[in-house]
């Protein structure tokens, strides 16, 4: 009889970090927690679904056809196309967007794996920064391809990315994709300037890989003027990765991959559609109308849809902001950025934060903050934390930072606060989180 291996990919500690943030919460429910990236939950209206259906159902205007549609086995490619050819169009200037490019996937993670699959059936290397999304870098390894974390600093810095990849290519090792989250990266909320997208599709271009560009939290900016998407600097380096987890919702499991366009997109889009037939035969038509209901009530645009909630984000930024402050005002060591955007603050430390000091402060302190190092794969980030403020309220960001203070008085041996003192708003936070379901 086969037993299962010893040593596997599964054992690649990546694999293993979007369900621990998924179960972190459920274990130590006593805590307050700014590990997830979890969208707000009052932001998960569960009317959202009625509205976008109706709407859906009025634009198709035939009730047989709306049967057909939402009950049967649809097209693989999807079949809100060209909605959301419409949306890139009115929010992106991405002009035109082929539909027949653009296959409707089951979030940022089916698409990804598609382009993937479309882009390694031959090998080469996939560049990704580091600290970077688990998402990318778990399902990279799983399919067993190369993967070359540049770190983070070298992948901001255009001259410093040139060398990099000629030092790869010199090693005789093909790069075939770069994996980038141009706006507000997970986890270190960094962004690409212009002049650096400009120069990284250049450098796509010359040495002939593409750009999987993620657009995850590219409707949540804010302050500052809105970056133009690489796919609108290059359509025919880009595959373009859309997630509507943080603009609309995470349980519709909706995104969706435009291939690159020219000459080839054809190929590509054959190459999408038969790796997704063979994944998931389909995107839920249920889901699509959703969407595709809700971007025909905002005049395609997720900008527009999402008004409100950026602004919501921005105030839960500042008070985190104001609050670190407040908290770290004493403690010249510890240091953090100031996100123009997205879902996370960085935060430096002084010591050492691993998984280890992540489960004594959750359980000691009663806040979760997650660790940067469990998005490395270069063992970068030992000292950092991801502290997001998306799914908390401004109460919960008062009384986690407090307590995160109070953690960190304690490892560097002034700890005047005390794991104790906060006690008393024990109960508020539990009926706030019982209430939230968080
Ligand atoms: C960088 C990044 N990309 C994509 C996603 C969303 O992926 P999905 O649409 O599969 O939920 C996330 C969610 O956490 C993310 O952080």
């Amino acid at each position: 009889m086969s037993t299962i291996s010893e040593s596997s990919v599964f054992d690649e500690p990546v694999l293993n970090v979007i369900h621990l943030l998924n179960s972190l919460t459920g274990e130590h429910p006593q805590a307050i927690s700014l590990a997830s990236g979890r969208p707000d939950d009052e932001q998960c209206d569960p009317a959202l679904i009625e509205r976008g259906l109706a709407s859906y159902t009025r634009y198709l205007d035939q009730p047989a056809s709306v049967a057909t549609l939402l009950c049967q086995y649809s097209a693989t490619a999807g079949i809100i196309n060209e909605l959301l050819a419409e949306h890139m169009r009115v929010d992106e200037g991405l002009c035109p967007v082929d539909p027949d490019c653009l296959v409707v996937c089951q979030g940022f993670q089916e698409a990804v794996t598609l382009a993937l699959l479309a882009l390694f059936d031959k090998g080469g290397v996939l560049l990704v920064p580091d600290p970077v999304f688990s998402g990318i870098t778990g399902i990279a390894k799983l399919l067993k391809i190369e993967v070359v974390a540049v770190p983070m600093a070298t992948f901001l810095d255009p001259r410093a990315l040139r060398h990099f990849i000629s030092t790869v290519q010199c090693q005789g090792r093909k790069v075939r994709a770069i994996y980038a989250i141009p706006d507000f990266s997970n986890p270190t909320a960094d962004s690409l300037s212009f002049d650096a997208r400009q120069a990284m599709l250049d450098i796509a271009r010359a040495c002939d890989f593409y750009v999987l560009e993620d657009n995850a939290y590219r409707y949540f900016r804010y302050e500052g003027d809105r970056l133009p998407a690489m796919k609108a600097l290059d359509s025919e380096r880009v595959f373009y990765l859309g997630s509507f987890a943080k603009s609309i919702f995470p349980g519709l499991r909706m995104g969706y991959v435009v291939a690159p366009q020219g000459v080839h997109a054809p190929e590509w889009t054959a190459r999408l559609c038969k790796s997704k037939s063979l994944v998931s035969v389909h995107t839920p038509a249920l889901c699509q109308a959703v969407v595709g209901g809700l971007l025909l009530d905002n005049q395609f645009s997720l900008v527009q849809l999402n008004a409100a909630r950026v602004a919501a984000y921005a105030r839960k930024r500042d008070y985190m902001l104001e609050c670190l402050a407040q908290a770290f005002a004493d403690q010249p060591g510890v240091s953090w950025n100031r996100p123009a955007g997205g879902f996370f603050i960085n935060l430096k430390l002084p010591f050492e934060f691993t998984q280890a000091q992540m489960k004594e402060c959750a359980i000691a302190f009663r806040v979760i903050v997650f660790p940067v190092a469990l998005f490395s794969l270069l063992g970068h980030g030992t000292r950092e934390v991801r502290l997001s403020f998306s799914n908390v309220s401004l109460e919960q960001i008062r009384v986690a930072i407090e307590r995160f203070g109070a953690y960190v008085d304690t490892q560097l041996g002034c700890g005047s606060r005390s794991a104790t003192e906060h006690h008393a708003t024990d109960d508020l936070i539990r009926a706030e989180q019982a209430d939230r379901g968080a």
